[in-house]
């Protein structure tokens, strides 16, 4: 059942983007292959632990890098990490910036999205009236969208560590392959878009289905094409700037885990939980 969640003790599940799910972060790892009701994750899972907290690594476009943004199966990867007992996700993401003051490298923690998929390709929702599926018709609330307890520990770990984030942003989560035209990426910014990428969409609003709570470190690796100066975004340069800023991104994300682990969780999965349930329409 999706929204049962018994708290028996915090487990993270991280999932990498494009370049950032090294499993070597992970002590006593091991490989666990596994399928769902809605068919295979993107990999393998690979669990183990980050300061003595149990975690779940899962690389979102496979190990191997092979599976786009519109055919990453993201109703198995939530269902996957789920049901290997995660209650928390960071997840990670290249994302364009769409700000002059969202620079590549910069790091935002992502707090709203608006979503450009093509509706038909992606699943948004576990409560899709099949069998073996969850029951009931689900109308999820989206505000907030992104959990604003584990986004908090971030801010708190990352002055800590004195790791400079932008606290808050709205993703615009585009269909993909392709990137933007540049009519579309200046619609966007005047939309209030302060970053975009392929992948936020409909992972984040899976988690909230599962009742986990879920953050995502954006990581800003170029400047979209809106900008009258400079480099249009391509594929070398987000792979560049996400290896030069991996070291910064992995370091954040690692000492998060512990921090989470040392935070009282029992009343926000149970309100999460609660409004869950309130949100589904049974069969009468
Ligand atoms: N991922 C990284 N940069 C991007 C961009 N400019 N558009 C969409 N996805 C991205």
């Amino acid at each position: 059942d999706v929204i049962k969640l018994i708290l028996k003790q915090i487990q993270v599940g991280i999932i990498g983007g494009s370049g950032l799910d090294d499993p070597d972060i992970l002590k006593n790892k091991k490989e666990k292959k596994v399928t769902t009701p809605f068919g295979d994750p993107s990999d393998a899972l690979i669990t183990g632990e980050i300061d003595n907290v149990q975690c779940v690594l899962l690389a979102r476009h496979g190990r191997l890098h092979n599976i786009m943004p519109g055919n990453v199966n993201y109703r198995a990867n939530i269902w996957a990490l789920k049901e290997e007992g995660c209650t928390h996700i960071i997840a990670s993401n290249a994302v364009g910036s769409l700000q002059e003051h969202i620079k590549p490298g910069d790091v935002v923690i992502i707090d709203n999205f608006i979503d450009r998929l093509s509706s038909l390709c992606r699943k948004q929702t576990f409560y899709d009236g099949e069998s073996g599926h969850p029951v009931g018709v689900c109308h999820l609330p989206l505000e907030p969208a992104f959990c604003e307890l584990t986004r908090q520990v971030i801010f708190e770990v990352a002055e800590k560590l004195q790791i400079f984030i932008h606290r808050r942003g709205t993703v615009i989560c585009i269909e993909g392959p392709r990137y933007s035209t540049k009519a579309e990426s200046n619609m966007y910014r005047q939309w209030g878009g302060d970053v975009i990428g392929m992948t936020s969409v409909p992972e984040v609003v899976l988690a909230k289905e599962a009742g986990l709570c879920y953050a995502a470190v954006g990581l800003a690796t170029d400047y979209d094409c809106w900008r009258e100066t400079g480099d249009h975004v391509n594929v070398a340069d987000v792979m560049r700037t996400f290896k030069e800023n991996v070291i910064k991104v992995t370091k954040l994300i690692t000492a998060v885990i512990p921090a989470i682990a040392n935070k009282k969780w029992e009343q926000p999965v149970k309100e999460l939980k609660d409004m869950i349930q309130a949100n589904v329409m049974l069969p009468h």
